[in-house]
């Protein structure tokens, strides 16, 4: 079974000078699988929260590319809140984690890059079902 301390915050090397400060991430290098898919979410309302499922197979890293907000990761057993507020910190979220991201600062942008492609059927979006798979 997973845990909520499996999922662990990855550092993300930063190239900084005069000109800003750049970070790169490499599939299977850095990150400990291979990207499949980026997305990201802005415009996000304040109060709004996103998340709210478990993925059945799939990895995700999270980073706040702009911005803060907090993860709430849970394993049903036990709860773990992150904050994340640095592009070059990453938070691997193992399959089989519930997620919920909330507080979300003005402007701020989600970054994510998944294991895999999108599927509805990796998703567990009920969290009675989510006790249940557990
Ligand atoms: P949802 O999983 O509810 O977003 P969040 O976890 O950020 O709250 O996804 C919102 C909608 O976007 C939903 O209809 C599914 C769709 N979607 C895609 O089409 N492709 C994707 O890669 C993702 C992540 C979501």
């Amino acid at each position: 079974m997973t845990k909520v301390e499996h999922c662990q915050i990855i550092n993300i090397k930063k190239i900084s000078s005069h000109k800003g400060s750049l970070s790169a991430v490499e599939s299977d290098v850095c990150i400990p699988f291979n990207i499949k898919r980026i997305y990201f979410t802005y415009d996000i309302p304040s109060g709004a929260e996103r998340g709210g499922h478990a993925h059945i197979h799939q990895h995700e890293i999270v980073i706040a590319a702009s911005g803060s907000f907090e993860v709430v990761l849970d394993d049903g057993f036990n709860k773990n809140t992150i904050f994340l507020n640095s592009p070059n910190k990453g938070l691997h979220i193992m399959p089989g984690i519930w997620r919920e991201l909330k507080n979300f600062s003005t402007g701020s942008v989600v970054l994510v890059m998944a294991s895999d492609v999108y599927q509805e059927s990796d998703y567990i979006r009920d969290y009675i079902e989510f006790e249940r798979s557990i």
